[in-house]
């Protein structure tokens, strides 16, 4: 049995390509769509024809046949080349648009905003200033408010080493359309190899806590529906109220204006727990 302590100090862990991880699901869900297969048969198609085609021109050039029947075969094969690189660009444009707009855009964002500096963004202080010199990865922080980080510990009996195997925070959402200002539990992963421990749920349960010491009645938080297990955790789970669903287009370039160019929606589903009034 392992220990789980969850401690407030900053994840130096990174976040591994999991099974069931988003990106896949997402990257799937691109895939298996009728444009990428019309797409997909059209370009095997193509490329099979252009096989056909250089096969039979070498016989033809090997019979003897004359110039202009060869000079034909060669612009017809340059033709279906031209169609050929393009169907791929096109394919590699769809699972380009899939991945980069929703995950490579979200993870650099998260590096330049709270993950960056988990300290500053959080607003948490040391809990001991002065035995921390010079060890700020192992720096163990606390809350000044509201926002705060946290990551779950796992110590293995046989190696009594501790781990980090998750993290979640709360965090302040800018203001919604409704011009009210939100706190939004965020940053909600456990490590592949301890899921289904109960540490998401703890993790949860230690922020909404918080969250409540700190006089909120209500949090929120976002997913998407490549995240069932996530969504099954905070709605059957957790008492969270699935309160809107918004699909989200992805698209670079070319890909932006034009439907046939986008990679398939993703729809971001927001939930809300209420606390109630709470006394300080
Ligand atoms: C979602 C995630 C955080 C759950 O972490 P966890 O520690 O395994 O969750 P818990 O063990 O606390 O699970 C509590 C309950 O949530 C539900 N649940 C969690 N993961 C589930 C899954 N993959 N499938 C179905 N239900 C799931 C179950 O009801 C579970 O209770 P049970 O194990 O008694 O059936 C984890 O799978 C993860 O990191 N996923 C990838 C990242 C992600 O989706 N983050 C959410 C961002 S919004």
């Amino acid at each position: 049995m392992h220990t789980i302590n969850i401690h407030v100090i900053p994840p130096h862990s990174t976040q591994h390509h999991a099974e069931g991880s988003p990106m896949r699901a997402s990257l799937a869900h691109t895939v298996n769509s009728p444009r990428f297969y019309i797409a997909l048969a059209f370009l095997v198609a193509v490329l099979a024809v252009t096989v056909a085609e250089f096969s039979l021109g070498i016989v033809v050039t090997a019979g003897g046949n004359s110039d202009s029947n060869s000079k034909g075969q060669l612009s017809t094969m340059a033709s279906f080349s031209v169609v050929s690189v393009l169907l791929s660009a096109y394919l590699c444009l769809l699972v380009y648009n899939s991945i980069a707009l929703y995950y490579f855009t979200f993870w650099l964002s998260s590096l330049k905003e709270d993950l960056g500096d988990v300290a500053a963004w959080y607003e948490m202080c040391p809990v001991h200033p002065e035995a921390q010199e010079g060890n700020s990865n192992e720096e163990e922080l606390e809350p000044t408010g509201p926002k705060a980080f946290w990551v779950a510990e796992v110590v293995s009996p046989s190696t009594a080493q501790p781990e980090i195997v998750g993290c979640i925070s709360l965090d302040s959402s800018p203001p919604s359309l409704t011009h009210v200002s939100q706190y939004e539990l965020r940053r909600m992963i456990v490590s592949a190899s301890h899921r289904r421990l109960g540490i998401a749920a703890s993790l949860i349960k230690v922020c909404e806590a918080h969250a409540v010491a700190n006089g909120l009645t209500r949090v929120m938080l976002r997913t998407t529906q490549f995240q069932p297990g996530a969504r099954k955790l905070y709605k059957e789970k957790n008492g969270y109220k699935e309160v809107g669903e918004q699909v989200y287009h992805a698209g670079i370039g070319l890909g932006s204006g034009w439907k046939w160019g986008r990679a398939k929606g993703i729809s971001v589903f927001t939930y809300v727990k209420e606390f109630g009034t709470q006394c300080k």
